[in-house]
Order: structure tokens, then sequence, then C-alpha cells
């Protein structure tokens, strides 16, 4: 039985997809392999969204060299969002890669490992991006999992064209998979022990069945419905999309976690605009009352960019004061990153330098660090209940779990194991972590 190695890059649906790999590979008769030294096929799973996701990737193939002249029988290919991008021009740019495949020509694959292994030197890509597939039918294999929580794609694609994004280019029109494989697969794994399942797309709120009848609303319900110790989480909403009903759903539920990751981008409207977000900070603000209004407990996470295309200091100034009011608990924070084909790259400038992209990036770091700690410190003294996931990093006496907030709380083990529910007091905490102690 030959051996594949799996190794992914970027965001939660690439991690969704290589377990549907897995799947569609396992399917056709291959084996897997932790070490990739044992492996006759390593695949790499990829993301474009910035390029220096794309150079750790190309970096990571040339390493790979000296264990392909140890082994002439292995093959590399790689997979997801920059196979996509760069299409076959990746195998002249890197000549130790034998094929490339893009996100949505996944079920290719048996055929594609089967082509290069029989052709010497046979190099193959398929790349054809898909108005309907979304792997509905196939069961994903979770390699990596800890069986305790589970992503669940629920959608794929995005339509939005954000000027400097290239999802769009990658990954294809948005479509959504039909509701009764989401919960029936959110039951099986609930079945199997699974207490936690996020469900995904890069733009969950715009999930739609049968033209306008069934949205995203309804299927989150139809999900926490299927066992109130089930957990569902949801990833990543768009704010131009989140709607009272969606609000009102996820209060109704005590299951469905209180945490809404809300990417804003810029604090400044003439930013927003320029990057075609469809919003404005004031509508944005709404949309946090809103939250704090249905759900009293609910954190905020965001992702922001800094130094998009003409970006001002007063710009930049703005997105500070809008971190300042919401005081997220979480923020993921880029420099602006120039993509090839989108609407950014043809019409507009890259004219923010570098050091000063650092600069207010690492200003927006320093703040949110400050508000993050100051969030954190107001939790010493609460209660919650703790999802426990496994040993904590740093010492097996220790055990960590999530609230529903999405918190991660640091607890001495006592008699808790991975998988159950308990009532965690929080005792201190870093800007990072709440340490806690189990309430007996
Ligand atoms: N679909 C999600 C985002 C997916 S990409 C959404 O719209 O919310 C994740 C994040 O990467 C984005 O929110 C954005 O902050 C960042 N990002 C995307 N393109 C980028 C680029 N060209 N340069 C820097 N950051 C980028
Ligand atoms: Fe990119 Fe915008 Fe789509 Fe998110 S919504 S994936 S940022 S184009
Ligand atoms: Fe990256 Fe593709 Fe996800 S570009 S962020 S892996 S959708």
């Amino acid at each position: 039985m030959e051996k594949v190695y799996i190794e992914t890059y970027g965001c939660q649906m690439n991690f969704a997809d290589s377990d549907v790999i897995a799947s569609i590979l396992k399917g056709a008769g291959y084996g897997f392999c932790e070490a990739m030294e044992e492996a006759d096929f390593i695949l790499i799973n990829t993301c474009a969204i910035r390029d220096n996701a794309e150079q750790r990737v190309r970096h990571r193939v040339r390493e790979l060299r000296a264990l392909q002249n140890k082994h002439p029988q292995l093959r590399i290919g790689v997979l997801g969002c920059m196979a996509e991008r760069l299409q076959s021009r990746l195998m002249t740019e890197e000549e130790n890669v034998s094929f490339v495949c893009g996100p949505d020509a996944y079920r290719r694959l048996p055929d594609l490992l089967s082509q290069v292994r029989s052709e010497v030197g046979g190099r193959r890509s398929e790349v054809e991006l898909s108005t309907t597939e979304t792997y509905a039918d196939i069961e994903p294999v979770r390699l990596s999992g800890n069986g305790i929580s589970a992503y669940i794609s629920i959608m794929r694609g995005c339509q939005n064209y954000c000027a400097y994004c290239v999802v769009p280019y990658t990954r294809g029109r948005e479509r959504s998979r039909d509701p009764e494989t989401i919960v029936r697969e959110a039951r099986t794994l609930f079945e199997q022990g699974y207490r936690e399942v996020t469900l995904l797309g890069q733009n969950v709120n715009s999930y739609r069945w049968n033209e306008e009848s069934f949205t995203f609303p309804e299927l989150m319900a139809k999900v926490a419905e299927v066992d109130p110790q089930l957990r569902v989480r949801f990833a990543t909403s768009h704010p131009k999309d989140l709607s009272d009903s969606l609000l009102e759903v996820m209060a109704k539920y005590p299951n469905i976690c209180r945490c809404i990751h809300l990417p804003v981008q810029s604090g400044s409207n003439r930013m927003l605009k320029l990057m075609n977000r469809k919003y404005t900070v004031e509508w944005y603000l709404d949309r946090v009352e809103a939250i704090h209004r249905y759900l009293p407990d609910c954190s905020i996470t965001t992702d922001v960019i800094a130094g998009f295309s003409t970006e001002t200091e007063e710009d930049h100034q703005a997105t500070l004061e809008l971190f300042r009011k919401v005081r997220y608990d979480y923020a993921y924070m880029f420099m602006y990153s120039l993509r090839e084909g989108t609407y950014a790259w043809k019409h507009l400038d890259d004219d923010i330098p570098e050091e000063e992209k650092k600069r207010r990036l690492n200003e927006i770091i320093a703040l949110q660090g400050e508000i993050a700690l100051e969030n954190n410190q107001k939790e010493v003294g609460r209660e919650y209940e703790v999802l426990v996931e496994g040993e904590s990093h740093r010492s097996k006496q220790q055990l960590f779990g999530r609230n529903s907030q999405n918190k991660v709380i640091v607890f001495d083990r006592g008699d808790a194991v991975a998988g159950s529910y308990r009532r965690v007091k929080v005792i201190s905490c870093t800007a990072a972590t709440l340490i806690g102690e189990l309430v007996q």
C-alpha cells in the first residue's frame, strides 16, 4: 500500500479540506503516515492569502529536495489555494513538484497520483474550479483531530471581491452544501464522542439552500438541536450580513457559542470603501451593539489589515480608535500584502512603505495586547463551563479547555478528563490565557 503524508497551511477551511482529501485517498486504497520519511507522496495543502504564506511553502518544497534525493520514488504535490493561483507555473518554478491540484479538484487526486507514479517524469495539473462541488457526500477522515472538536464545511467559495483578497480567485463562486448532509455529519460526530463543531465558510452568513428559503440562522438552529451537549461555533461572518435573526437564534440556543468573529479590516470609512467591504464604521458599530444587546456575554474577535493602499496616518488612527471602542477579545492582525490578480493589483498602488506598514501593525498589536489583558483581568473571579480538550503544553499536571467565549483556560487537572464539561473558576490571567481552578 502506498503511503501519503499531508501537510496543511492556511485557514480552517484548508484543514477541513485535508480531511476530505484523506477520505478520498483512503477510499482509493492509499494509507497515511505520520513521518514524511516513510511517504510515497507528500501533499502540501497551501494558502495564498499573503506573500509570506506562499514563501513558507516554497521554502518547504525546496527543503524536501534532500528527502527526494534519498527516496527517488517520492512524489510531491501542491494542493489548495496556491496551486489554484499559480497552476502549472508552480511546476516550472519549483522543479521538484510533480503535480498541482486546486481546491475543487480533489476527487481527481487518485487519478493524479497514479498517473505521476506510472509515467517517469510525468507531471500533472488539475485546477478547474467548480460552481457546484461541495464534497457533501464525503465523510472526512479526521487525521489531525483531537476527537473532541471538529470542523464542518458548510459552503465553499467567495464572491465578495474585497479589493485586496485572492480568495475569490482561488476558491471560486459561492455554493452551499445540502443542510441534511451537514446535520447528519454533526450528529455522527456527536455519536462518536465529539462535543464541538465549527461550521466553516469564507462567509458563513451567506449560506443559502434552495434559493432564499433556508438560510444560515435556520441551519444553526438545526445543528444546535442535534444535542444540547454539542457546542456549535461558526467562522467567518461578514459584517455586512450579520443579521438580527442570526443573533436571535444564538440567544435561543445556549449551546451555540458566545463568540463572533467579525473581521473589520479597517476603522476608516475611506479605507473600507476602497477595500470594497460594503459597510461603514457606523454599520459595524451598530452590529457590535446588536451583539451586546442579544448576547451580553458574547466575545468579539476580528481581522485587521495595516497599510492598505493610500492608508494615511489619520486612517490608521481611526483603526486604533475603533479597537478602543470595540475592545476585541482577540484579533488577527496583518500587514497588507499585494496579491496578483486582485482589484488592488490592477487599480491601486501598494504605496505604504514596508517600514511604515510594520510600525502601524505594531501599534495595533500593542494596543490590542493591552485591551486583551484588561478584558482578561475582568474575567478573574468568574466561573465558566469549560469543554476540556487536553493536556496543557506547559505541564502534564495541567489541562486546558475553552469556555463558550472561546477563551483558553488552563487549570490543575484534578479528576477532569478530556472531552468532558467542567466548571472552572478563573483565578488569574495573562493577555493570552486564563488560569483557573476546577469547581467541585
Ligand atoms: N472570509 C474572511 C477572511 C478570510 S482571509 C472574511 O472576509 O472575513 C483572512 C484574513 O486575511 C482577512 O480577514 C484579512 O484580514 C486578511 N487578508 C486577506 N487578504 C490579505 C492581504 N492581501 N494582505 C493582508 N491581509 C489579508
Ligand atoms: Fe476575501 Fe473578502 Fe471573501 Fe473574506 S469576504 S474571503 S476577505 S473576498
Ligand atoms: Fe489561505 Fe485559501 Fe484559506 S488563501 S486563508 S487557504 S481560503
